[in-house]
């Protein structure tokens, strides 16, 4: 990689497509070919034979644990579920009627305003503060539904993974072991993903010296955004409207989307020019879910929308991303729309952590990117009286 310094004359790229500004060992995206790598190891093999645990720690100490070293994280983990009764109370004062990625946003600020050694960058000490992030969020986002459906929160079972136990806060009953299963591969495809919108934002926290929260809160507010994590709650409201506004008709839909210049939600992506290896995992997933569930509707739907959209989006190189079918996955999960960002969030905040601990690793340097001014210059001041 050719260091800036060496450059010179400023580089102009619209959404800072194709820029390198750093280098990571953490994950490889082959947008040509379709494929994604987590340390080097294909996803397929990680969706196939990992767990949650075992991918998160993969990514945070850039190695696979050996058992007693999984048992270990495993432990922190669930030592670190709960959150303090200040936060509870807090919880409880937000408006019901808030957006849980807002609720993520807000607690996970408060968390980093209770840690007095918050600033510190000694690496020891950051992996703990991940694997406390880590293992906090599925419990802010379970607690907030709990308490806007004025329902009893339910406290974390060490007995479940952190996949199974989520599922359970959430929903008050054990989850069943495919369900179990099935949630902690999602978890999987979402905890890592290179240099995305929301990771970036982490990092440009992450390389003023400010602390890990900053850095996360930044990464959740970037990641709310419909083009980004967003597009999994978009994608389950595009198949409720579909059913509901179009009769079910999904060659309908789609060419009144394209004909309005509409974007299609969960295709899609910066980096991806073939299908995301994501979605294929998934699809597979929602199957065997829906097959579970008795219920075939959502993932026939999303199916035959993507064969039908596949010969007009096909063109642009437009095929499925990962948020696609991860929607029909969380609806069949008895999730709500409105929490599957959150989701995407308890996933990613490893690979945010992952790659703050890297930048700050390798020395990263503070990240300043330059606008092209395209302005006048030497303008005379005005008076106010003399504007128009
Ligand atoms: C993810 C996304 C923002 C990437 O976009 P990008 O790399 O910036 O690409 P652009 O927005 O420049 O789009 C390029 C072209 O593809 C089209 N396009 C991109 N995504 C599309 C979609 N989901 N449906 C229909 N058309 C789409 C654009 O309209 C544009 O067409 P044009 O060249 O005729 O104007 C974009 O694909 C998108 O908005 N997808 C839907 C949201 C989504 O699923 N996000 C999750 C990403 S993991």
């Amino acid at each position: 990689m050719k260091d800036i310094k060496e450059i010179g004359e400023p580089v102009y790229s619209s959404g800072l497509e194709n820029i390198y500004f750093s280098e990571t060992k953490l994950s490889y995206i082959d947008g040509e070919n379709g494929r994604l790598y987590y340390m080097g190891i294909p996803i397929e093999e990680l969706a196939n034979n990992s767990t949650f645990e075992e991918t998160a720690y993969l990514m945070l100490y850039q190695k696979l644990p050996t058992l007693s070293e999984l048992e270990e994280f495993t432990k922190k983990l669930k030592e670190n579920r709960d959150i303090p009764e200040i936060l509870l109370k807090e919880e409880e004062l937000i408006p019901k009627n808030a957006h849980p990625m807002d609720v993520l946003r807000t607690i996970v600020s408060f968390v980093g305003m209770l840690d007095e050694n918050a600033m510190s960058k000694k690496e020891d000490e950051i992996v703990e503060k991940s694997i406390k992030l880590t293992a906090i969020l599925p419990t802010i986002t379970a607690y907030f539904h709990r308490l806007r459906n004025n329902l009893e929160i339910v406290r974390p079972d060490p007995n479940l993974n952190h996949a199974g136990n989520f599922l359970y806060m959430l929903r008050g009953e054990k989850p069943s072991d495919i369900e179990i299963d099935i949630f902690d591969k999602t978890l999987i495809l979402y905890i890592e993903h290179g240099m995305n919108a929301s990771t970036f934002s982490a990092i440009i926290t992450a390389s003023t010296q400010s602390d890990i929260y900053s850095a996360i809160v930044s990464a959740i507010g970037t990641l709310k955004g419909p083009l980004h994590g967003g597009a999994n709650e978009e994608a389950m409201k595009m198949l409720f409207e579909i059913d509901r506004n179009y009769n079910g008709d999904v060659e309908a839909y789609l060419k009144d989307k394209i004909s309005k210049k509409e974007r299609i939600m969960g295709f899609g992506h910066r980096v991806y020019k073939a299908y995301d290896p994501r979605a294929r995992i998934l699809k597979d997933l929602a199957l065997k879910l829906a097959d579970f569930t008795n219920n075939r509707k959502w993932v026939d739907m999303q199916i035959e929308l993507e064969e039908k959209a596949g010969p007009i989006l096909g063109e642009k190189k437009i095929y499925p991303n990962v948020d696609y079918y991860a929607a029909s996955i969380y609806y069949m999960l008895g999730i709500p729309f409105d929490l599957y960002t959150s989701i995407f969030a308890i996933a990613r905040v490893v690979g945010w952590c992952a790659h703050v601990l890297e930048y700050w690793k390798i020395g990263g340097r503070l990240l300043r990117p330059r606008e092209k001014y395209v302005g006048e210059l030497n303008i005379p001041y005005l008076n106010i009286e003399q504007r128009r």
